[in-house]
């Protein structure tokens, strides 16, 4: 049996999406859809609707716990909200994001936290931030059978040294370094590689000269895939909303509408009304009626 089943009662008859898939997926010219997920509902949502790839972001640091960026994040979150993802995902591909500081304290213990994702929380590859700089890693845990996305381009927990979440490679020079990332991680191994808040020209180029796919967030439509935060496709997010994130729905309304009737059907006494309430069977009620005059 296995160690992290599929969702129960989901009565879905499921074709698991593996990484050889999503290469596939790139000769056969096939778009790949990626979405984020934090949490069991999420992902049986996700999985249900056929996305491809299911990534548990260490956004999950800004958009479900309220960090101002990505930094704090830890390995005992990520594995944790992982786990949750894990119960809920039947057939996409389970991705798990290297939080910051669990890669950067040398290789042996960044292996050691990916095995982590993956013994512990059931994950089927790891995505790492950076680009010619993660090459040992990643070829490490390629070696060692753990399917490594690569991050280049805006990489959120480079905040810091990039002077904040901006669009990256608009010089030659920085669209060459992207360029030659892009190779090196592909060298190193690398199955997939994510390129985020970059110039579609560039990003077309990277994805024509690679043989793995490319997944874009803010990188134009030429790439092999698209992936979006949960929160801000559906509406749910609260800070500054990125130019290239698309809403397709408007869940923020609705959700606050749904609680102020709550409110006021509580505060006015219409809920629980009857169909919401069990009453004691007859004969006991009749007992208990009585008795509680006594
Ligand atoms: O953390 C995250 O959700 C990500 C994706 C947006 C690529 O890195």
């Amino acid at each position: 049996m296995s160690a992290h089943p599929t969702p129960q009662g989901s009565g879905r008859e499921t074709r698991k999406v593996t990484v050889p898939d999503i290469l596939g997926k790139k000769s056969r010219n096939d778009k790949i859809s990626c979405l984020t997920a934090y949490d069991y509902p999420t992902a049986r949502l996700l999985d249900a609707a056929g996305v491809d790839i299911i990534l548990v972001g260490d956004s999950l640091g800004m958009v479900v716990l309220g960090y101002e960026n990505t930094l704090p994040v830890t390995m005992e979150e990520m594995l944790h909200h992982t786990r949750a993802v894990r119960r809920g995902t039947a057939r996409a591909l389970l991705v798990a994001d290297m939080p910051f500081g669990s890669f950067q304290l040398g290789v042996n213990e960044a292996v050691a936290n990916a095995v982590r994702f993956v013994k512990e929380a059931g994950a089927e590859a790891v995505k790492i931030e950076g680009g010619e700089k993660r090459l040992e890693l990643i070829a490490r845990l390629a070696e060692n059978d753990i399917p490594v996305m690569a991050h280049i381009g805006l990489t959120p927990q480079s905040v810091h040294a990039l002077g904040g979440f901006k669009m990256q490679g608009k010089t030659l020079a920085a669209a060459d370094a992207l360029r030659r990332d892009a190779r090196a991680v592909e060298a190193a191994g690398a199955f997939s590689l994510v390129l985020e808040s970059i110039p579609a020209e560039v990003a077309e180029r990277i994805t024509r000269e690679l043989r793995i796919p490319t997944i874009g967030i803010g990188a134009g439509p030429a790439c092999d895939g698209q992936v979006l935060v949960w929160h801000d496709l559906v509406g749910l997010s609260f800070g500054v909303e990125p130019k290239f994130a698309r809403r397709y729905a408007e869940l923020r309304p609705l959700l606050e509408q749904a609680v102020g009737r709550f409110v006021t059907d509580v505060t006015s006494g219409h809920f629980p009304g009857e169909a919401e309430t069990t009453h004691l069977p007859a004969e006991v009620r009749e007992q208990w009626l009585s008795r509680s005059k006594r």
